[in-house]
């Protein structure tokens, strides 16, 4: 499974990058505007930056919502950098620009994705990633990771190629929860990313380990 940042912050992509772990980021306009960066210039100096300090794929969103707007952003952000996807929302015009992407060979994350219909939709379209977004079903008493089951079951059976990428992540459990149903992607905040580290045995555990190494130097260092 692939782990993604989801965030246009740079010290947190720096530090998920240097953990060793990390194949790509997700952003979205929430995001970057959360960091400040506004006007088109801005924003494609931002995504080259985020691609030079990462390794794989960098999700860059359109904020358009018209074919030809669409089609023309989409263009210009994949020519930023080959690391960049374009995010197109489940939209009809999007579906459309999906599938004319996908004929020049221009790699799209289908983003906004909330039930198994759309996710039919966007693999048809060709889409690269589809990206449920469970935290935002669960927060209106829905099931987010059972919509994830719900795609990966479907792309298994017709042997569609697109990449279930779960988005909206919370919590380190949703981490574990899409890992079980079989998410291609977690695309996820630090903090559950650095969360998967915890665990109180490790902790004791490693602190029984050093005070028993000091104790067996002392008695060997007494012995003397
Ligand atoms: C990432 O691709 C999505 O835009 C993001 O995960 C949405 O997360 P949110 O529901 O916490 O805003």
């Amino acid at each position: 499974m692939k782990f993604f940042i989801d965030t246009a912050n740079i010290e947190q992509i720096k530090e998920a990058q240097d953990l060793g772990v990390l194949d790509g980021v997700t952003t979205n306009p929430s995001l970057m505007a959360k960091e400040g960066i506004t006007g088109r210039e801005n924003i494609e100096a931002h995504y080259k930056k985020i691609c030079d300090i990462v390794d794989g794929d960098v999700s860059a969103e359109v904020i358009s919502t018209d074919f030809d707007g669409m089609m023309e952003e989409a263009e210009h952000l994949a020519a930023l950098h080959p690391q960049i996807v374009v995010k197109i929302p489940m939209i009809k015009e999007g579906v459309k620009v999906i599938k004319k992407l996908k004929e020049k060979g221009i790699r799209t994350n289908c983003t906004l994705v909330f039930s198994p219909g759309q996710a039919l939709l966007a693999a048809k379209a060709g889409a690269t990633y589809v990206s449920p977004f469970i935290g935002r079903l669960d927060d209106i008493s829905s099931d987010g990771v059972k919509l994830v089951q719900q795609i990966v079951d479907m792309y298994n059976y017709y042997g569609f190629d697109t990449q279930v990428l779960a988005a909206s992540i919370r919590h380190t459990q949703h981490i574990i929860q899409v890992m079980e149903v079989g998410a291609d992607v977690a695309t996820c905040p630090l903090q559950p990313i650095l969360g998967l580290l915890k665990h109180p045995l490790t902790d004791s555990g490693l602190e029984k380990f050093l005070a028993d190494h000091r104790k067996a130097g002392e008695k060997v260092g007494a012995a003397k």
